[in-house]
């Protein structure tokens, strides 16, 4: 193609040919499409997830690798990656649900997972009921010929009850519904919930799986192919998609998660153990407490029981308002999972959308703080924690 022009030649650039090497990481294939040889392959490619690869709302090289990383961990038969862990659970809702269907729900889900059911109640002609995490009876009670999905989260936000997972999704099982776990903030260092019978796992990747801050994602992975298959379509249709840099961000961070996950769970082990001991504490939230409503579920299923806790502080809201105020290495901001602890005051921030009935249905209180601890050095922490507490009492 020596003829060619200038103009041309800039426009079709070579690619690069691997000849007995290949990259150690994955590459961020940024490209919107993919070019065919074959018309029929690329048919093909158009109608699964598992194709050739065609178009970037389909798959994309680098978000396909995270998805089988993240099958992988969680021992699914395939993944759905999505630009946030929001656009993985309504892809996964909006597909298994239609109006009239029923869904029994956890009492304590996220604020945004919360909004999702009550928008479908109120757009899209969608029941929910609230059951508590451990109640299998409870989800027997509320099956009705409507009954579609049962949704649970592994560790809830932000006063950490844990799910009895085998039971309730035994009773999801015997109902012929779909159990979804979100597993965020067990990651699957702590939890696989497909070995205790769930359909499918969904997460917030912008927590414990990318690890850093530093982008947004969420996944969904399915036990059965038939689930996957599904799921991606409307995903696909959705436009959820990640883009492949933020595929790349968290495939880079979920390789240090078990060296984090360990970290975290010291560290809060460490915190929650010594403010159950402050005068200024009046309850410590974590389940490797004792005190703690799901300790003896949590022991029984997790390992170890995660980076996140809350507390109540005696001098109620304006004690905790007055700690946020005071901490100096820990940071006022949302989220959790990242390397950095965060605080935030859940009643003014992430659950501000509900009711005084649903905060006390998820176990919120007005002087709740919640802490999504990083990898410090856990001692910088509490020295922090004991000047803001001497500040805030
Ligand atoms: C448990 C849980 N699930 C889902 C989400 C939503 O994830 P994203 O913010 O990535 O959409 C969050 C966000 O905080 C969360 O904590």
């Amino acid at each position: 193609m020596s003829e060619l022009r200038p103009e041309t030649r800039a426009v079709h650039l070579p690619q690069p040919v691997m000849e007995g090497s290949r990259p150690i990481t994955v590459p961020i294939y940024q490209t919107s499409g993919f070019v065919f040889d074959d018309p029929a392959v690329f048919a093909d490619g158009m109608g699964r997830p598992d194709g050739a690869y065609v178009y970037g709302r389909l798959s994309n090289p680098t978000v396909r690798s995270l998805e089988e990383a993240v099958a992988g961990l969680e021992g699914g038969v395939g993944a759905v990656a999505a630009g946030s862990g929001m656009g993985a659970i309504n892809s996964v809702l909006f597909a298994l649900l239609k109006p009239g269907d029923h869904v029994i729900a956890q009492r304590a889900v996220y604020g945004g997972t919360s909004t999702t059911l009550t928008d479908l109640v109120r757009r899209f002609g969608v029941s929910v009921t609230y059951v508590p995490e451990d109640d299998p009876e409870a989800v027997r009670a509320a099956v009705t010929p409507q009954t579609r999905v049962l949704y649970l989260e592994t560790i809830a936000n932000p006063v950490t009850q844990v799910a009895d997972l085998p039971a309730m999704c035994a009773a999801a099982k015997e109902a012929g519904l779909v159990s979804v776990v979100d597993n965020t903030f067990a990651s699957p260092v702590l939890c696989r919930p497909i070995e205790h019978g769930a359909d499918i796992v969904v997460h917030s990747t912008t927590k414990y799986l990318s690890g850093h801050t530093d982008v947004l994602g969420g996944i969904a992975v399915f036990a059965s192919d038939e689930l996957y298959r599904r799921v991606w379509s409307f995903s696909v249709e959705l436009g959820a998609t990640p883009d492949p840099f933020a595929a790349w961000l968290t495939l880079r961070g979920m390789q240090t998660l078990s060296l984090r996950m360990e970290r975290h769970c010291h560290n809060t082990r460490v915190l929650a153990t010594r403010l159950a001991e402050h005068p200024a504490v009046t309850a410590v939230h974590w389940p490797g407490l004792p005190s703690h409503p799901s300790h003896q579920v949590a022991t029984r299923l997790l390992p170890d029981f995660g980076g996140v806790f809350s507390f109540d502080l005696a001098g109620g809201r304006p004690a905790g308002e007055k700690f946020m105020s005071a901490v100096r290495l820990a940071l006022l901001a949302p989220s959790l999972g990242g390397v950095e602890t965060l605080i935030l005051h859940p009643a003014t921030t992430s659950h501000r959308a509900l009711t005084a009935e649903e905060l006390l249905r998820s176990g919120i209180g007005e002087g709740t703080v919640r802490v999504a601890v990083g990898i410090e050095h856990v001692e910088d922490l509490w020295a922090d924690f004991e000047q803001a507490l001497a500040q805030s009492s």
